[in-house]
């Protein structure tokens, strides 16, 4: 790693790597001891992919969360593996540094961990992500050491696992600390290289952030996680169907979307788009 980053209020923007180099999972790890606060967002396709590597993201997620935000569907049970692989080669594109994680989807590791193996090796060779995440704690610790016993990177993810949905009967915050204690550790405990952490309250995810060697990525968890992620979209005001407490609207593109497009219908309609600069002779 070339440039030595500890946390302070004036090295706080500094990325993980120089522009040159693609972050790694050894980074990634030896962030959370170095006190470099990681960053990490979803993204589902090329353009966008391109943009947040340039803006200097540490990690872009290809989530499952796509089921919702691309979709458009109530949940992201749904969700297919070839789904996956494909939008994961889309954002794999239009990475430069940023480590590339991508989900394996509901049911794509749940029935054993020879599955769980073939599925996250289908990430990896036919989407080019870089490491793979799944959801559960205890439950999925003998996907999660198949998988990195194949030397293919591993993020856990506990707390409000999403494709638990039908489960917990709805998006809850998960309050049960010894049992999320215990998950953290059996994720740390089969091989994962990185948690996240969703919707627990965030002395919970304190405790857990100081009880793991691995980092700890945060969505509505607090502050003391050693990174945060949330659903792009969201975090640029371009979903709205639902709005957890956790997100924080960096931008209005939805409205800015809206606006450009009656702009560009109004000038259309009254005869003033296309004028001649952007018309041949
Ligand atoms: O699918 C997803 O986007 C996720 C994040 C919310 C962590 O799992």
């Amino acid at each position: 790693m070339s440039v030595p980053v500890k946390a302070s209020p004036n090295n706080s923007n500094l990325a993980l790597t120089n522009e040159l180099r693609q972050v790694t999972v050894p980074d990634f790890v030896a962030a959370k001891t170095r006190g470099h606060r990681l960053t990490m967002l979803t993204a589902y396709d090329y353009t966008m992919a391109r943009l947040l590597d340039e803006a200097g993201v540490d990690s872009l997620l290809v989530g499952d969360s796509l089921g919702m935000v691309v979709q458009g569907q109530p949940d992201c049970l749904a969700v297919t593996l070839d789904e996956m692989i494909y939008h994961t080669r889309l954002v794999a594109r239009g990475v430069r540094r940023s480590l590339l994680v991508a989900d394996l989807p509901f049911m794509s590791y749940q029935v054993s961990p020879r599955q769980a193996l073939k599925s996250a090796g289908r990430l990896i060779k036919e989407g080019g992500a870089q490491a793979v995440k799944l959801e559960g704690g205890v439950r999925s610790a003998a996907a999660i050491a198949a998988i990195t016993a194949a030397d293919i990177p591993l993020m856990g993810h506990i707390g409000l696992t999403p494709q638990s949905v039908r489960r917990f009967g709805g998006f809850k915050v998960q309050r049960d600390a010894e049992r999320l204690l215990e998950d953290a550790q059996a994720v740390e405990a089969a091989g994962a290289f990185a948690v996240v952490v969703e919707c627990v309250p965030m002395e919970v995810a304190s405790r857990i952030t100081a009880a793991l060697k691995i980092p700890t990525i945060g969505i509505g968890a607090g502050p003391d996680c050693d990174g945060q992620i949330l659903v792009t979209p969201d975090l640029l005001g371009l979903f709205d169907d639902i709005r957890p407490r956790f997100v924080k609207n960096y931008a209005d593109l939805g409205q800015a979307v809206r606006k450009a497009v009656e702009t560009y219908c109004r000038e259309v309609r009254d005869g003033s788009f296309p004028a001649p600069e952007h018309s041949f002779r």
